[in-house]
């Protein structure tokens, strides 16, 4: 049984990433990294890093020797890093972002991918799927904010995320072709939701990058903010979404994501029931007494 905030891989022994996290809000540093934190040495995070601010939870990719690329450890520890946030009900939304100034992330690591064969290489689009799938199914907001080069797996980690914002350097792009190989990390599923058919086939063949305002003109991102103001816009975007009723938030994801997977009549059926649902709760009372009486409402999440 792996115990609340702890991590939980199968061959390694389970380790507290939020060892500040059980106590009053109070005491909690606000932007302490894991690596910051008092009982660091008891994490084994190597490339992920993990900031509070608030309620918001800031997690970056570290690996910037390698413009950040996803090698099979990165991957591992942000399905870690989102496992282990998932059910802490301080945290109210994430902000995903790469460490400095050059990338989100440069795509999966092409000194890894070039070792494998065709039995590894579905266990590693596998596993990439999976954790990007447990970012897309987060019961809370996902942000992606986009620094610098987000191509091939990093475009594919933005797709996964929620919402995204990018800075006016940021690239995108999905070069997988180029190398012999397709997007594996959902490239070619998520895509062409998001920017429809036509753009997705051309981006995903021609294996062109694009800069932020083309990516803003395709929607493939909502916002093109300066690159200094990157990480602010980026929570200030955040936390107009995390000051409304957060069950109210958390069903409007799973009903919107589970419509994207099913048939209309179904998505609709869902839809009433957490309509219904979010109607027994004490937040939707507040919400509503809030606005008859002229102020701001007070979630409690229940
Ligand atoms: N995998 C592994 N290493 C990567 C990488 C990736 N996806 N992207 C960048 N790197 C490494 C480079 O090999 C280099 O390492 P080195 O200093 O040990 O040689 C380092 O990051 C810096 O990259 P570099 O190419 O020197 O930077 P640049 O500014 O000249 O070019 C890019 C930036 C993003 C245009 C270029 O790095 C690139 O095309 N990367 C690959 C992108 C890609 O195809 N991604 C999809 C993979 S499926």
């Amino acid at each position: 049984m792996v115990p609340p905030g702890a991590t939980g891989r199968k061959d390694k022994p389970c380790h507290f990433v939020f060892p500040f996290r059980a106590r009053p809000l109070s005491c909690r540093v606000a932007t302490a990294t894991v690596h910051q934190a008092k009982d660091a040495e008891v994490t084994d995070l190597t490339y992920i890093r993990v900031e509070w601010d608030g309620d918001l939870v800031v997690v970056s990719v570290d690996r910037q020797d390698k413009l950040n690329a996803l090698n099979a450890e990165v991957v591992s520890e942000l399905g870690e890093v989102f496992s282990s946030i998932r059910d802490d009900d301080q945290v109210r939304g994430v902000i995903l972002t790469g460490a400095g100034d050059k990338a989100f992330v440069a795509g999966a690591d092409i000194g890894e991918l070039a070792r494998m064969d065709s039995i590894s290489g579905v266990r590693v689009s596998r596993q990439g799927q999976e954790v990007f799938r447990s970012i897309e199914r987060f019961p809370k907001p996902v942000l992606a904010a986009v620094g610098g080069y987000a191509l091939g797996g990093g475009c594919e980690l933005a797709l996964a995320c929620h919402l995204r914002v990018a800075s006016d350097d940021a690239r995108f792009g999905l070069p997988e072709v180029g190398l012999g190989i397709i997007p594996g990390y959902g490239g070619t599923v998520r895509l062409s939701r998001l920017i429809g058919l036509g753009r997705a086939v051309e981006l995903t063949l021609t294996g062109e990058m694009v800069d932020a305002e083309r990516a803003l003109a395709m929607g493939l991102v909502s916002r093109v903010v300066e690159r200094s103001a990157l990480l602010d816009a980026s929570k200030s975007l955040l936390r107009k979404v995390t000051k409304n009723g957060p069950l109210a938030v958390r069903l409007a994801l799973e009903s919107i994501y589970h419509a994207v997977d099913t048939a209309t009549a179904e998505a609709l059926d869902l839809e009433s029931s957490l309509f219904g649902l979010l109607a027994s709760t004490e937040d939707m009372k507040e919400g509503m007494a809030a606005f008859t009486e002229k102020r701001s409402p007070d979630f409690k999440g229940r």
